[in-house]
Parts: structure tokens; sequence; C-alpha cells
């Protein structure tokens, strides 16, 4: 028999199933930066040690913006317009970062008993429609998606329209999808209709006033209709797939569900290492380098694609001993990288925990009996998008 040797590098990414590690990750400990093919296909360097994700995260040589550079490699195809992956970049820049964080902030009066009161009516239907339920679609989705337009100060009955477009925005495909540009233009234009709306409130009706400012006289219409998008479908998809994830932990793990019911730091105790296990974010970070780097023992060129894997990061023995175990009183498990790390750091950590905290607690509290309702064989993970996500979340109580 001959065997072909070839320097094709692994396609990336590895797997679709949440329910367990990559078995491949084992083998990248011995080569933390790698060449690997995306679903564009492109190479890029996918990396997977602790200590050299946080370097690519911090050092400004790796850079986010310029990864929608014309030409630049790909690790799959914009679903965005090009300038709109510098998101953060362009609210500072806006000077709209204050209205943001004040925006994101979970201390705003009221938005936790909101929380709560919501999270309560959705355990409610599900109670009042009987065993099994389905708890994306009837749970974690529209608990996300009310939160945002909440925060937004859009009709909740909004949400679900919104919503669908995320199914499309955040797939991972290797040509531009004609779906995800319609929904795009489409989310625009009714987030743009708000503006003028005076049943508008929240974040929308703040950035809308500002048009009165003479000082904010740079800002458009689209620019303002581009933050409420780009903010409902970061933070839905984010806290939505988050939340999904933890579930199915708690669904699939008893260690876990000890540990939130039975231990003594309760759900809120444990939100970081839920975090650190959570195996929800299907790509790599991506970061085109400006320069070249020597990363670890790779010369990483100019130009060059870069991907994080977060889960290999935050499953390195180096930095978690025991790594699968979940361990809740970890001394560094605040140390994982689910919110990135440097200068994208997620702006809406602190929010996106307590979203998760409410729900699970709720959840757990109400139905104590919680259980999977299929064989977790069955549960259906969808390919080719940001998230790792089951397609549906049987449950019965
Ligand atoms: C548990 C929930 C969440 C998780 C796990 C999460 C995760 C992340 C991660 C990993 C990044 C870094 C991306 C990168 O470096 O390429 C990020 C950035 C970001 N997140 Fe979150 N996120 C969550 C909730 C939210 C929410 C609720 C919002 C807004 C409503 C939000 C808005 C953003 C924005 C705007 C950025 C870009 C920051 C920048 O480029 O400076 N996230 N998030």
């Amino acid at each position: 028999m001959t065997v072909v040797m070839t320097n094709e590098p692994p396609a990336f990414p590895f797997d679709w199933d949440g329910t367990r590690l990559p078995a491949e990750i084992d083998a990248l400990r011995a080569e933390p930066v790698r060449k690997v093919r995306t679903i564009a296909g492109a190479e890029a360097w996918l990396v997977s040690s602790y200590e050299l994700c946080r370097q690519v995260l911090e050092e400004p040589r790796f850079s986010l913006k310029d990864t929608s550079a014309p030409g630049a490699p790909r690790q799959y195809a914009l679903t965005i317009p090009p300038h709109v992956v510098n998101n953060m970049g362009n609210i500072t820049g806006a000077g709209l970062r204050k209205a943001v964080m004040k925006a994101i902030n979970p201390k705003a009066p009221g938005l936790e008993e909101w929380l709560r009161a919501r999270a309560g009516a959705l355990v409610d239907a599900l109670v009042a429609e009987g065993a099994p339920g389905e708890l994306r679609g009837a749970y974690a989705d529209p608990y996300s998606a009310g939160l945002h337009c909440r925060m937004l100060g859009i009709p909740e009955e909004d949400g679900p329209r919104l919503l669908r477009s995320l199914d499309v925005a955040f797939m991972n495909a290797p040509r531009e999808i004609e779906a995800a540009r319609l929904h795009w233009d489409r989310d625009i234009a009714y987030m743009t209709e708000r503006l003028d709306d005076p049943a508008t409130g929240g974040l929308m009706a703040e950035l809308a006033a500002l048009r009165e400012d003479p000082d904010y006289a740079h800002l458009t219409d689209e620019m303002l209709a581009t933050v409420g998008v780009t903010l409902f479908g970061a933070g839905v998809i984010s806290t939505a797939g988050f939340l999904t994830m933890a579930l199915v932990s708690v669904l699939t793990r008893p260690d876990v569900r000890e540990a939130l019911t039975a231990g003594e730091h309760g759900v809120a105790g444990a939100m970081d290492e839920l975090l650190r296990v959570n195996l929800s974010i299907g790509d790599g970070l991506p970061r085109l380098a400006l320069e070249d780097v020597r990363l670890g023992e790779v010369d990483v060129r100019a130009g060059d694609l870069v991907l994080v894997l977060v889960e290999a990061a935050n499953h390195d023995p180096q930095r978690f001993p025991d790594p699968l175990a979940f361990r809740p009183d970890r001394e560094n498990a605040a140390d994982h990288l689910s919110f990135g790390g440097g200068r994208h750091y997620c702006p809406a950590t602190a929010l996106g925990k307590r979203h998760a905290e409410i729900a699970l607690e709720t959840l757990l509290d109400r139905l104590p009996g919680l259980r999977l309702a299929v064989p977790v064989e069955q549960l259906v993970w969808r390919t080719n998008f940001m998230k790792r996500l089951p397609e549906r979340l049987p449950v019965a109580w």
C-alpha cells in the first residue's frame, strides 16, 4: 500500500458537537501554533495554548479591524459590511461609547427585576403547556431577545423577526450569503424607523436625541441604526448561545448540576467556571498580523490570519490543572478567555453573567426535576455557525 504524504493543513473548525472538547485539541498541545485550512479555503495559524492566545489578543500587532481588509485571508465570508467588523471602535470613534456602556449595565434601574420576571413568565408558560418543553425556542432565545429589545427601547414583539436574521448573520460560509445582505438591509431600515418612532425608548431614543446636538452633527441615521442592529446581534447571539450551552452542561454533566444546585457557591459563584468549560464559541477569534511576529516557535508574517481557539486556551492544563473537571473554587477560574481579552474584551461581561445567572437560578429553582428528554446523541448540532448550538433542547421535569 502506498502512503501519500501530504502537507495539507487540517480543516478548521474540527467538531460541532457541544458535549465534548474536540479530540484534536490534545494533539495541538505539542503544536500550539498550527496551520489550518479555513472554511473560506485560506490558510491560517490556529493558536491553542493559553499563553499564546493571550499574547495574540493583547498585542496591537494582531488586528481585528484589518481582518476585513480587501484580499486578506478569511476564516469565512463576511456577512456584514466590512467597516462594521470594527464595531466597538466605530462606536467609540463616534462618541457613543458612554451611552452604550450605560445601556449594557446590568445595574440599570429595574433591569434585574425585569430579567427575573421574564424568566419566571417563560417558566410559567412551559409549565402551563406541560412537558416536554424546548429550552432554546421557549426559554433562552425569547429571554435574550426580550432583554435586548428592552435595552434598545424597541417593542419586544419585534424580537422574533430580529432573532431570525441571526440564524443567517452568524453563518460561517465560504462565500457571501445573499440572505445575510437582505437581512442586514431590512434590519437597518427597521432600526432607522425606530429612531423617528415616538414609542421608542432606551438606548435608541437616547441615540435619536443626539441628532439634535450640534456636537454630534457627524452622526447619520445609518450609523445609529447600525449600533442598534449590531448590539442586538452580538448581544443576543452571545447571551443566548452561552445560556443554551450552560443548560447543555447542566443537563448532561452531573458534576455541573451538583455544583450549581447543592454546592456552596450557587449559580453566581460557579459562573466563571461555567464560562470556562463552555463550548459555545464555534470559530476562532480572528486577527490579522500587521507585522512579522514571532509567536511561540513560529514566525507569523505580516498579512497572515491568526485564529485564537478559546476552548483550547480554557482547557490548557498548564493554566487550568485537570481542565475537564468542573471546579467553581479554582482560584483562577476567572482567567478564562470566554469574553476575549485585550482591546476587544467584551464590554458586556457583567450583563452576560447576570443574564445567565438569573435564567439558570429561575429554571433550577422552579423545575428541580429538569432533565434532557431525548438521548443526548439525538441532539442536532448546528454546523458552520459562529456558535455551537443544539438546534433543539427538549426537556422534561
Ligand atoms: C455571556 C455573554 C457574552 C459572551 C460569552 C461574549 C463574548 C464575547 C467575546 C469572546 C468577545 C471578543 C471578540 C473578539 O475578540 O474577537 C466579545 C466582544 C464583544 N461583545 Fe460580547 N459576549 C457576551 C455578551 C455580550 C452582550 C450582551 C453584548 C451587547 C449587548 C456584547 C457585545 C460585544 C461587543 C460590541 C464586542 C466587541 C468589543 C470590541 O471589539 O471592542 N457581548 N464578546
